[in-house]
C-alpha cells in the first residue's frame, strides 16, 4: 500500500461546511449510504493551483444527486468555493478532490425520504491513477465478465457509489490477471468504457472513434478531449463500437479526471498497432 491510509493522515477535511481534522472526517455505522450505496461523487484535479473544469464538476455532482432523489443543500458556487477551500486549507496547488454527498443514518431502511444530506470534500496529492511505466508502454485492458447494465435497471448516467461495484469486481479480476484494468461491455456486448475512465480509438481513418454514452458516464474529460479534436480538425465518431473492432485499432486511449489520458498497449490478447511499431523501432535498434 502507497502511503498511509486514508482515514490516518494529516489535513482538514471540508465537512457539512466546516473544517474538521482529516482523522475527524467520520461517519456513523447506521449511514443510510453505507449500508445502500446512496451516494453520489466528484473526482476533480487541480492543476497549477487551478481546478479543472471546477463548474462541470461541482453541477454534476448536483445532477447525479438529483438523479439518486436528493438534494445537496448547497449551491454550485458554494459547492465550488468549498473545493477551493479544502485545497487551500491543505496547501494543495497540484491534486485531486473528491467530493461525496451522502444520506445520512435519520431513517434505516431502502426509504430514505427523511435523511440529512451531507456532503465532505477531501483534497490531497495524488498523482496520475496508473503508474508512470504502465502510461510510457501502454496500459493492459482485460474484457471484464460484468456487463454495463441497461438505463433503466440502474441510475446510469449519475456517479452514484453503488454503480462502483461491478467497476471493483472487474478491476479485481483483471489486477488478478496480470492486467491494469478492464474493459466493460453492455448488456449489448457493445464497447462501453474502463472502470474508471471513458475509451476513444482510432482505426486509421484519421477520426477519432467512442462510444455513445448511453449507459455510462458521459466524462468532463471526454467532452473535453472531443472539443478539442474538433477545433484541431479532427473527427469525431461517436457510435457504437463492437469489441471485435478493438483488434484494428491503431491507438487506445482511456480518458477521465483519475486516469487523465492514458494510452492503451493491450487488450486481452490484441496489442495495440502502435505498440507493435514501437516494439519493431526497439528491435531495430
Ligand atoms: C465510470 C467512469 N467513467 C468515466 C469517467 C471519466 O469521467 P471524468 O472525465 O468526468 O472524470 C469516470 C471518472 O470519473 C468514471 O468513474
Amino acid at each position: 500500500m502507497a502511503g498511509p491510509a486514508y482515514d490516518d493522515r494529516d489535513g482538514k477535511i471540508w465537512y457539512d461546511a466546516k473544517m474538521v481534522e482529516w482523522r475527524d472526517a467520520n461517519v456513523h455505522f447506521l449511514t443510510h449510504t453505507l449500508h445502500y450505496g446512496s451516494g453520489v461523487f466528484e473526482g476533480v484535479r487541480m492543476y497549477s493551483g487551478e481546478i479543472f473544469k471546477l463548474r462541470e464538476h461541482s453541477e454534476r455532482l448536483i445532477k447525479s444527486a438529483e438523479i439518486m432523489g436528493f438534494e445537496i443543500p448547497y449551491s454550485v458556487e458554494e459547492i465550488d468555493q468549498a473545493c477551493l477551500d479544502a485545497c487551500a486549507v491543505n496547501n494543495i496547488t497540484d491534486g485531486y478532490l473528491r467530493p461525496l454527498a451522502w444520506r445520512g443514518s435519520e431513517m434505516m431502511g431502502v426509504a430514505a425520504q427523511n435523511n440529512t444530506i451531507h456532503l465532505a470534500i477531501a483534497a490531497w496529492e495524488w498523482p496520475s491513477y496508473f503508474s508512470p511505466e504502465a502510461r510510457a508502454k501502454g496500459i493492459s485492458l482485460q474484457t471484464s465478465t460484468w456487463r454495463r447494465p441497461p438505463p433503466n435497471t440502474a441510475p446510469v448516467h449519475a456517479k452514484a457509489c453503488g454503480l462502483y461495484m461491478i467497476s471493483t469486481l472487474s478491476k479485481h479480476d483483471a489486477e488478478a490477471a496480470g492486467f491494469t484494468d478492464s474493459l466493460l461491455l453492455d448488456w449489448r456486448g457493445q464497447v462501453t468504457e474502463a472502470t474508471g475512465a471513458n475509451i476513444f480509438m482510432e482505426m486509421g481513418d484519421g477520426k477519432l472513434h467512442t462510444p455513445i454514452p448511453d449507459c455510462f458516464l458521459d466524462g468532463i474529460t471526454r467532452r473535453t478531449v472531443i472539443d478539442l479534436a474538433k477545433t484541431r480538425g479532427i473527427e469525431v465518431v461517436e457510435r457504437v463500437i463492437m469489441p471485435e473492432e478493438l483488434a484494428n485499432a491503431t491507438q487506445v486511449f482511456l480518458t477521465g479526471t483519475a486516469a487523465e489520458v492514458t494510452p492503451v498497449g493491450k487488450i486481452d490478447d490484441h496489442i495495440s498497432k502502435r505498440l507493435k511499431r514501437l516494439l519493431k523501432r526497439f528491435q531495430q535498434m
